[in-house]
């Protein structure tokens, strides 16, 4: 054997040796190993071809070529190795980072739905079925847009039956208010623009106030309605539409009981038919009355603080407290537990995350 054949031999081996180290190669980082160690600077192949001088000139040319041939394989695996495990990474993190958006939403047994939340979400779906937008308005109010916008002046006995929370004025400027009551947010819709209006405002309100059907913020959706020719009937029309509804009771028994408001004029209290039978209250049927909002034709004092021309534009106001009509819908006994974040409350009480109240669908289920 000549000592190219004998050099030719080692790198033979040298190379099936090599090819075994890239196939078994599980990562990137080891396969660079094996090329450094292969064709490095230091690499055995590169010492291999350190021993190519000392030939003979005729067998250096042969064993050369076969050499770089050597060379060029082992480079060339190590690129494809280095490809299909780049794309093996790649699947894997894809596969492992995925997020499978096509599942159908698995019903969530743990969070559930404040009744508060479930039946704000289905007053606003039938009054929005009925046409009216939802509008927003402050926690904190100004004295003019709480009481004197709504016909109640600063001497109003109205204002101590609201039990009004008072924050501390700024020297020289009157109070400002936590709002006692939604009906602010009229004054708010109304000179935000131009008539016709058809909104309802849910949201918090505040009274110093506790005890089995009083907590001292609570809830109320007010409902505006203005035009230049709606009168009582629509009122009327539009209530009873909403308690069918709601309570979810075809005959649902309803009066309008003559009131007094200041923002109204006529007002009345809207009552519902119900049957106490020992400790169960039915809604809808019975010789009972249960009250459960207050309403009337907008006052023209109201108008014109608004800069409305009572000749011309007229519509009517209610104002309802979302607490009270869950507890009578979903039979709760005590308003206090509402807020008192008790999960064991909010397992029995609250409802399913996904059962988005809609009309065409049942409010609850
Ligand atoms: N703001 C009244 C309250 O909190 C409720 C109310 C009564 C609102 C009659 C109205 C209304 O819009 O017309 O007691």
């Amino acid at each position: 054997m000549t000592d190219a054949d004998s050099l030719q031999t080692e790198v033979a081996a040298l190379e099936r040796e090599l090819m075994r180290a890239i196939g078994a190669a599980g990562e990137t980082a080891t396969l660079e190993q094996v090329r450094v160690a292969a064709l490095g600077r230091k690499g055995r192949i590169t010492e291999l071809m350190h021993g190519l001088p000392a030939l003979a000139p005729a067998e250096r040319k042969r064993a050369g070529a076969a050499f770089n041939a050597v060379r060029d394989r082992i480079a060339a695996a190590i690129a494809a190795r280095q490809r299909a495990l780049h794309e093996a990474e790649v699947e894997a993190r894809l596969r492992a980072e995925a997020l499978d958006v096509t599942l159908p939403p698995r019903p969530t047994d743990r969070g559930t739905i404040h009744p508060v939340s479930q039946v704000t979400e289905e007053i606003i779906a039938i009054f929005a079925d009925m046409g009216f937008t939802v509008a927003e308005g402050p926690d904190i109010e100004d004295d003019f847009h709480n009481f004197t916008a709504l016909n109640i002046p600063p001497e109003h006995p109205a204002r101590q039956m609201h039990d009004t929370f008072y924050l501390e004025a700024a020297p020289g400027a009157a109070p400002m208010v936590l709002r006692t009551h939604t009906s602010p947010v009229q004054i708010r819709a109304m000179r935000a623009g131009p008539p016709p209006y058809r909104v309802i405002a849910p949201g918090r309100t505040f009274r110093r106030d506790s005890d089995q059907t009083h907590t001292p913020m609570f809830h109320q959706v007010e409902g505006l309605v203005i035009d230049r020719s709606t009168h009582m009937g629509n009122l009327k029309g539009c209530l009873e539409e909403f308690g069918r509804a709601f309570f979810e009771v075809e005959n649902l028994r309803m009066r309008f009981r003559p009131s007094h408001f200041p923002f109204t004029e006529p007002s009345a209290e809207v009552d519902i038919g119900c049957r106490r039978k020992g400790n169960e209250l039915v809604i809808g049927a019975g010789e009972d009355w249960l009250e459960i909002l207050g309403c009337g034709m907008v006052h023209p004092r109201v108008l014109e603080h608004v800069g409305l021309d009572p000749e011309t534009h007229q519509g009517f106001a209610f104002g309802m407290g979302i607490d009270r009509v869950a507890m009578l819908k979903y039979g709760i006994p005590d308003l206090r537990a509402f807020f008192e974040s008790d999960l064991r409350w909010l397992r029995h009480y609250g409802f399913a995350a996904l059962d988005v109240p809609g009309l065409a669908m049942g409010l609850a289920r």
